[in-house]
């Protein structure tokens, strides 16, 4: 790393995401750096750009969980060789001793047996490079640490990146309350991005969660409808990091000019939830996030709820990660009252929320097949039998990674009279799953 170099200087980075996202995440950097030659790799991508390029992906990326540098790379058997290595990198060039550092180990067939050791290693190189250089040593801080470094070990090389995000960029700074089993926001956008909506009549039209919980799926699409940048209320790691204090006017300009790119939605977005608790959190982190009044909220049973109103010739577009599972009960019509009182002294009691998917898919046939225009669904879940269980043959399937659960993305075409008819069943994508 030359960083006292010119701010022009051309680095290698690596931009982290969930696995199954690799490729979208190709597709948000093209459009963010034009004319990048990118490298899609398994968790994330690889690609040279110069510092400026590093701000504008922190503050632009939806999909990526972090935007990280590589410092240098090597061969290595035994600890002392990996702070051998961290001792090549000019420390003093990143932070002065008043600063803060925090050092993680990300390991894959390591041989190493303690990766707290080879953490530790390369704390000790840092603080060695810069006592040499200034007399004193930085302190660690594991919470808010100005220069966040990442050591990464494969079963033959170490590799040194420093951290530019700080908190990963899912963290976008408006959700602060949250229900039971919140989307990532960089999953919601990942399900946003694999669907191909990006706020347009053309491209998936109007936007529905009808089980939005604490809105992140609407606020996401809100906020890609409105052109907003992803990190705008959020700030990054590197704007303390030394080799960007030059650059600070030009990272006003950026955001500056991410700020006046916004604009009024041109599709209408709504949301809903059966719990009204839900309901006013989604609105509450919708006000913070600067998109409340571009979204319709509403209180209400997914199986109850009339398809909402579309301008004319507008498709729709419904995209949710329903309650399934111990952790997310079903609720309302299908949920656990309803068979407390229906199955109270009976022997025959099943399981509550067993009838939620078939419901919900006899819901949509009778209030979601009436619009000309039509609306498709998107549900992310990891019970792969989900098509069965609806009775709707699915017109898509894609793997999607929801933290350690995998699961599907599913695509229904409501379409009148039968939704086992697919609209563009054809149509294929290069991450689809063909099982
Ligand atoms: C997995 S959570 C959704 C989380 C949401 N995507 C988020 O990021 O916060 C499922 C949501 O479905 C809601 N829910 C359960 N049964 C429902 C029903 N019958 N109709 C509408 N919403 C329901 C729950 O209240 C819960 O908020």
């Amino acid at each position: 790393m030359a960083a006292k170099e010119s701010p022009k200087t051309v680095h290698q980075l690596f931009l982290s995401c969930a696995s199954g996202v690799e490729r979208l995440l190709d597709e948000e950097v093209r459009l963010i750096l034009p004319k990048t030659h990118i490298e899609v790799l398994r968790g994330g991508i690889a690609l040279k750009s110069d510092l400026e390029g590093v701000m504008k992906l922190n503050l632009e990326c939806r999909l990526a969980q972090r935007v990280m540098i590589e410092l240098t790379s090597g061969g290595y058997r035994h600890e002392d060789d990996i702070y051998a290595l961290a001792r090549t990198i000019d420390w003093t060039e990143w932070i002065t001793p008043a600063e803060t550092i925090r050092v993680d180990t990300v390991a894959r067939h390591s041989p190493l047996r303690s990766l707290n050791f080879a953490t530790l290693r390369v704390k000790d190189a840092i603080c060695d490079v810069l006592r040499d250089a200034t007399g004193e040593r930085p302190s660690v801080d594991t919470r808010f640490p100005d220069l966040p470094i990442i050591l990464h070990l494969s079963e033959l090389d170490a590799t040194l990146y420093v951290d530019t995000s700080g908190e990963p960029l899912f963290k976008r700074g408006w959700r602060e309350d949250k229900g039971d089993a919140p989307l990532k926001e960089t999953l919601a956008a990942a399900m946003l991005a694999a669907a191909g909506w990006k706020g347009t009549p053309e491209t998936g039209g109007a936007l529905h969660d009808p089980c939005c919980g604490s809105g992140t799926i609407a606020v996401e699409a809100a906020q890609i409808a409105c052109g907003m940048a992803a990190g705008m209320q959020r700030r990054f790691a590197f704007e303390r990091q030394l080799p960007f204090v030059p650059l600070r006017g030009r990272w006003q300009a950026i955001k500056q000019a991410a700020k006046d790119r916004e604009h009024a939605p041109a599709v209408p977005i709504f949301c809903s939830d059966v719990a009204f608790r839900m309901v006013d959190f989604a609105r509450r982190n919708a006000e913070r996030a600067g998109v409340a009044q571009y979204i319709q909220f509403n209180g209400g049973d997914a199986l109850e709820r009339p398809a909402p109103e579309l301008p004319e010739g507008m498709p729709g577009t419904i995209m949710m990660n329903p309650p399934y599972g111990e952790r997310i009960e079903v609720r309302g019509k299908a949920g656990v009252s309803q068979y407390m009182s229906r199955d109270a002294g009976g022997s025959e009691a099943r399981d509550a929320g067993d009838d939620f998917f078939p419901r919900l898919a006899s819901h949509w046939k009778r209030a979601y097949t009436h619009n000309p225009a039509g609306w498709t669904a998107w549900l992310l879940c990891p019970d792969m039998k989900l098509p069965q269980q609806m009775r709707l043959k699915e017109s898509r399937r894609f793997p999607m990674w929801n933290g350690p659960i995998e699961c599907r993305m599913f695509r229904f075409d409501l379409v009148a009279g039968s939704a086992r008819k697919p609209r563009g069943s054809e149509e294929q994508h290069s991450g689809d799953d063909a099982q």
